[in-house]
């Protein structure tokens, strides 16, 4: 997904957010369904006492999926890819033609059917992070076993609720669980079923490429290409891994996903890192109830939390694709780490760009020549231009000089690579390359510029240092009548580009990250949620790579990757997840996402607001460009106050979102609406306050519980949102340790905005704890109901 970046902040390129679309692409037969039975899952029947009553009920759910497809459906005409029995009773089928889906939901005891083939599109001690993503590479150091690194730790299976398994397979023996890694298994099924699994490409193993992020070890030195970069150490080091592969290098099926989340809940994880979501709003009157959701949804009441990507869609509106208040959903800031380099020409002039390549020899000035200049005539022109290959080249012309390449639309498309600009200029000898700006294309984004180099290079990503290069190269180069270059005096030099500088201003909200409000469904109609949920660093991060991975040209061959998206925030988020829950082991999903949320910083390093990128501007961010904030994790272990919930709070929340009935709920959850239904999605007892559609006034209630060690009294304060008057009760009030009480907020709308406009309630305690709540309001009239 390319994305738009302003080349005065950090290079951005690989967007590592895999959408996975819900509706089947329609040039290919043969589809991959997924139904859900109206029998209870596992999860849902308090009433099974001990693994073999498990074991039974899950074998005579699967019997039960068996029995119905033959009574309704052709043999031969399907094959059934899985049965899910843990947090969904269902199964997902392979299957000819779209009509099946009409056969299945006319047949009795099915409660939903989706059509689900996702065509390619392409410290924690003690607590397990499931990483639903691409696989693990467990030879890389940042998942080496604890004792090899560290003082010895405990072996982990120590009573430990955790137990799930290493699935041997192509380059990954069952040994790789070395207590770092502690599980790891890979769902394929429909991604074989619909013939896009490539067993030399996709290896029919865990083993991949991971993000190490979350829970990498500590302090393991970041290098590539031989040169180190500094160290790199997860949020939660100490936190063990569980990969559940379900992507592959084409993206994924829905199902496959669908089936490695039920295994890694079913496996105990504590925490469940997801960097993928669907490639748009899914259909029906309600987002929340799509059978991803829906399965999140019970993987929360199983008391996982659940952490995803909201996608890599920015600046526009309303571009998050994570939407259930169940989920925390992540945004990503860029840093003030930034590597940039410098051009120096022959006549003192100082040109910006960037590339991660050391500097030209010896720090003395070579001749600069235009790749066009020192190329045979018989090749067309944008063969040369672009560099990517040294057959045109006349070797005894280029050897010693810096080469001007051209980035053109071929590098937009991956027909053309940072990576083989390189090879040609170290096959033919020159002294380093110099890759210009094309003027149709841009500078905004520049695929491959994070790539870590070995040969010298820079990537002027501006149109004014690349316009400023060709001037001073037209004026010193001596060319015959026919225009053919014979002297070259330009000369000039590249410093080293791979030393980081820390400057400007961060965080920042990253321009591809996607942007509230969130939404009900397809429609778009706002939500009474508060999406993102939370912002943590994404661009340009560190993360384990695996060399073999075929993933990408750019990352090829390295142990570490620069990496940018919203899945590199994710684990950010997921590793500080698990630190919380290792000092609160009985926190609740909802109390872990509260106290990161209340805590979160809204200043920058100067001091500031933090600043949102849109297009070509920067503005103060508000919580639909990072929910709460930044997060802080040092303030995030000790909120002092948390806003709790649990499945009984969400289902009250489904049975008030507008146009859901009953019939839809029980079908989906397996419950009905309790009797006495909530008015508004708003009541839903969240960390922060959205009114989507306020008409005159609303009364919103929150209820707050004390999880410090202490007694403390809290001062209530707000900073109303334009449009609206905020009034709270109480404005002080005491809490004992443990105790919860309720605050009352009235919100009235004293003007018409047609815009959301943004506010804050703060409580602030006795014992230093501040716990912010933000407020987003659209009041469509000041006048109604009261
Ligand atoms: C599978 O991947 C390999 C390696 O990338 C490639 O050479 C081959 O053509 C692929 N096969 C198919 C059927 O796409
Ligand atoms: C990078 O940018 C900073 C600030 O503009 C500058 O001081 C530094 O010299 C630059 N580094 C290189 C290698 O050009
Ligand atoms: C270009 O010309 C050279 C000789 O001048 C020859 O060796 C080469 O094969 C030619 N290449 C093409 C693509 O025609
Ligand atoms: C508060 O609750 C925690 C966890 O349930 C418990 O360990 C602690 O003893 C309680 N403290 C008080 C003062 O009740």
């Amino acid at each position: 997904m390319p994305m738009a970046m302003s080349s005065i902040f950090t290079i951005t390129l690989l967007a590592w957010f895999i959408n996975i679309p819900w509706t089947s692409s329609a040039n290919q037969e043969a589809k991959v369904f997924m139904v859900l039975m109206e029998d209870e899952p596992v999860v849902m029947m308090s009433s099974l006492r001990g693994s073999e009553d498990i074991a039974m009920y899950k074998r005579r759910m699967t019997q039960e999926h068996d029995v119905f497809l033959q009574s309704v459906l052709q043999e031969g005409s399907y094959v059934k890819l899985y049965s899910y029995t843990h947090l969904l009773n269902g199964f997902a089928i392979h299957a000819k033609g779209e009509e099946v889906i009409d056969v299945l939901r006319r047949a009795g005891r099915v409660s939903g059917a989706w059509p689900a083939l996702g065509g390619s599109t392409a410290a924690g001690e003690g607590v397990v992070i499931g990483l639903v993503d691409t696989g693990i590479n467990p030879f890389h150091p940042s998942f080496a076993t604890q004792t090899s690194i560290g003082p010895g730790r405990p072996v982990f299976t120590q009573g430990s609720k955790f137990k799930g398994t290493c699935a041997a397979g192509e380059r990954f023996s069952a040994s790789a669980c070395n207590g770092k890694i502690v599980g790891a298994q890979y769902f394929a099924r429909a991604a074989v079923a619909a013939g896009e699994f490539n067993t030399t490409r996709d290896y029919a193993s865990p083993f991949d490429a991971d993000a190490s992020t979350a829970a990498g070890n500590h302090h393991i030195p970041v290098i590539a290409n031989n040169f180190n970069y500094g160290y790199a150490s997860g949020m939660a080091p100490g936190a063990r891994i569980a990969a559940y592969k379900a992507l592959y290098s084409f993206g994924g099926y829905m199902s496959d996903v669908v089936a490695a989340v039920d295994q890694a809940v079913e496996d105990g994880v504590d925490v469940l890192s997801l960097s993928i979501g669907p490639g748009k709003v899914p259909s029906g009157p309600c987002a929340f109830l799509n059978i991803l959701e829906l399965e999140l949804l019970f993987a929360t009441k199983a008391g996982v939390l659940v952490v995803q990507a909201v996608g890599n869609g920015g600046p526009s509106s309303s571009s998050i694709l994570s939407f259930s208040p169940w989920i925390t959903s992540v945004a990503a800031s860029i840093t003030d780490r930034k590597y940039n380099n410098s051009l120096t020409l022959g006549n003192g002039q100082r040109l910006l760009g960037t590339g991660l390549a050391p500097p030209t020899f010896g720090g003395v000035y070579f001749p600069v020549a235009a790749a066009a200049d020192v190329c045979r005539k018989n090749f067309t022109t944008g063969l040369m231009e672009s560099c990517q290959n040294a057959d045109p080249f006349i070797h005894a012309l280029a050897r010693g000089k810096l080469i001007i390449c051209m980035y053109t639309f071929d590098f937009e498309s991956e027909a053309a690579s940072i990576s083989n600009v390189a090879a040609t200029a170290q096959k033919i000898g020159a002294a380093g390359f110099i890759l210009t700006m094309d003027p149709d294309i841009g500078s905004e984004q520049i695929k491959g510029s994070t790539v870590t180099l070995q040969v010298p290079g820079i990537i002027l990503n501006n149109m004014e240092s690349s316009t400023a290069l060709w001037e001073y190269y037209n004026s010193n180069t001596i060319r015959s009548r026919s225009g053919d270059a014979l002297f070259f005096r330009a000369r000039a030099r590249i410093l080293d580009g791979r030393r980081a500088t820390y400057a400007g201003r961060a965080p920042v909200v990253a321009s591809y990250s996607s942007r509230g409000p969130d939404v009900n469904n397809a429609i778009l109609e706002a939500a009474d949620v508060l999406k993102p949920n939370i912002m943590a660093p994404g661009s340009s991060i560190w993360a384990a790579w695996s060399p073999n991975s075929e993933g990408d040209v750019y990352t090829k061959g390295q142990s570490f990757a620069l990496l940018s998206g919203t899945s590199m925030a994710t684990p950010h988020i997921a590793g500080i997840a698990a630190l919380i829950k290792q000092k609160h082991r009985h926190w609740s999903p909802a109390a872990t996402t509260s106290a990161m949320m209340t805590t979160a910083d809204l200043l920058d390093h100067s001091g500031g607001p933090i600043l949102a990128q849109h297009k070509n501007r920067l503005a103060p961010a508000t919580p639909f460009d990072f929910g709460a904030g930044s997060v802080n994790p040092s303030r995030a272990i000790d909120p002092g106050l948390v806003f709790d919930a649990y499945f009984k709070n969400y289902l009250q929340f489904l049975c008030a979102v507008p146009g859901v009935d009953d019939m839809s709920i029980r079908r989906a959850v397996g419950v009905g609406c309790p009797a006495k239904r909530k008015e508004w999605c708003s009541d839903l007892n969240a960390a922060s306050v959205t009114v989507s559609n306020l008409v005159g006034s609303r009364k919103v209630k929150r209820r707050v519980t004390n999880v410090a060690d202490a007694d403390e009294k809290y001062t209530v304060t707000v900073r109303e949102p334009a449009g609206v008057k905020v009034r709270v009760t109480p404005e002080a009030f005491k809490i004992s340790v443990n105790a919860s009480r309720f605050i009352r907020l009235h919100l009235e709308a004293t003007q018409r905005t047609n815009v959301y406009t943004f506010g804050e309630m703060v409580l602030r305690g006795s014992k230093n704890h501040v716990v912010r709540v933000p407020i987003a309001v659209y009041v469509s009239s000041s006048i109604g109901r009261s």
